[in-house]
C-alpha cells in the first residue's frame, strides 16, 4: 500500500497570510514518519514552489480575487492528484486553503470518474462568482466542480465533474443565505451540526457514506476542511466558527471512512501555523496528523 503525499503552500483563495506555512509545519510535526510506521510506502517529492505560478497581474474577475493564480495552482494540483491514482496509491494533499479543492477533486474525477465526494467543513464552500460575497475562491470550489459556477475563460480547465447525488457534507454551520440556495434547489445532502446532535456522528457518517458510496460502489474522496472541528479543539485556522465537531466526532469520520475501504484520496486542508499562539499551532497540527492516520487505518486497539 502507498500513498503519494501532495504539498500545497498555497494561500491565494483567501486574504490571511500564513495558510501555506500549513503543510510545511504538518511535515515537520512528522506526518509521513508516522504513515511509514502504518507500513505506508509514502511518496513525496518535497513542497513546489507554486509561487512562480503567481501572474504579474492578477485583477479581480468580477468578484473573484487571484483568479488566474488560484486556477494554475489548481490545474498542476489536479496533475498531481491523477498522478499518484494512476500509480495505484491513495492520494493525500496538504493545504493550503480549500480552493486548493478544485484540483484535488478534479484529479480525483479524472481518474475515478463516478467518485462520491465527502465534504467536512464548518462552510459550504458552494458560492458561485455571481453569489460570492468576499471574492475568496476558498468559499467557491464545490460550484465549479458541479459546474453550476457558469464558465470563465479563467478556469477554462476546469471540467464539472462532480453530481449533485454524489456529493455530501458533514458539519455546516456557517453558509451564507446564497449558498443555502444552490443546497436547496440541487437537493444536495448535507449534514449540518443540527443533524449531528439530533443523530449522533455514526449515525450521520452512515448516512453520509450510504449516500455517496452506496454498499461501498464508489470510491470516496474526502475533503477535511480543519475549522469543520470546533476552534477550542483546532484553533489554527482562518474562518473558525463556534459549535463545531469534537475532537472524536472528527476522528470518527475519518476512522468510519476507512472502514469501507473506499477511500481513494484525501485532503486536510486551512490548517494556519501562524493564527493564535504556539499551544493552539501545536493542537492544530497535531490533529491534522491523526485525523489522517485514522484516514489511513490507525486504529485505537
Ligand atoms: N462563505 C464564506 C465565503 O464564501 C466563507 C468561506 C470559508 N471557506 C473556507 N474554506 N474556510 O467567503
Ligand atoms: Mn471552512
Ligand atoms: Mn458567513
Ligand atoms: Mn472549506
Amino acid at each position: 500500500k502507498s500513498i503519494g503525499v501532495v504539498g500545497v503552500p498555497f494561500s491565494g483563495g483567501q486574504p490571511r497570510a500564513g495558510v501555506d506555512q500549513g503543510p510545511l509545519k504538518i511535515i515537520e510535526f512528522g506526518l509521513l514518519e508516522q504513515l511509514k510506521e502504518l507500513e505506508w510506502q509514502v511518496k513525496f517529492d518535497g513542497h513546489r514552489d507554486y509561487n512562480e505560478l503567481q501572474p504579474a497581474a492578477d485583477p479581480p474577475v468580477g468578484k473573484l480575487l487571484n483568479a488566474r493564480f488560484v486556477s494554475a495552482v489548481t490545474e498542476s494540483v489536479a496533475s498531481s492528484v491523477a498522478a499518484h491514482l494512476k500509480e495505484g496509491s491513495l492520494a493525500l494533499t496538504l493545504g493550503g486553503d480549500h480552493s486548493i479543492a478544485l484540483g484535488t477533486v478534479s484529479g480525483t474525477m479524472s481518474v475515478h470518474p463516478n467518485a462520491g465526494l465527502i465534504w467536512v467543513d464548518a462552510h459550504a464552500d458552494i458560492n458561485t462568482p455571481e453569489s460570492t460575497e468576499s471574492g475568496n475562491i476558498h468559499g467557491c470550489p464545490v460550484s465549479f466542480l458541479l459546474g453550476i459556477a457558469g464558465q470563465l475563460k479563467e478556469f477554462s480547465w476546469v471540467k464539472p465533474c462532480l453530481t449533485p447525488d454524489r456529493l455530501v457534507y458533514i458539519g455546516l454551520r456557517d453558509v451564507d443565505a446564497a449558498e443555502k440556495k444552490i443546497l436547496r434547489e440541487n437537493g444536495i445532502k448535507a449534514f449540518s451540526m443540527h443533524e449531528v446532535d439530533k443523530y449522533g456522528i455514526a449515525k450521520v457518517v452512515e448516512m453520509a457514506i450510504e449516500h455517496v458510496s452506496p454498499n461501498g460502489s464508489r470510491p470516496i474522496h474526502l475533503s477535511f476542511d480543519v475549522d469543520a472541528l470546533d476552534p477550542t479543539v483546532a484553533p489554527s485556522t482562518g474562518t473558525p466558527v463556534r459549535g463545531g465537531l469534537t475532537f472524536r466526532e472528527g476522528h470518527y469520520i475519518c476512522e468510519a471512512i476507512h472502514e469501507t475501504g473506499a477511500l481513494v484520496a484525501m485532503d486536510l486542508m486551512e490548517v494556519n501555523p501562524s493564527l493564535e499562539d504556539d499551544q493552539a499551532v501545536f493542537q492544530t497540527v497535531t490533529i491534522g496528523c491523526s485525523l489522517v492516520r485514522c484516514a489511513v487505518g490507525e486504529t485505537l486497539l
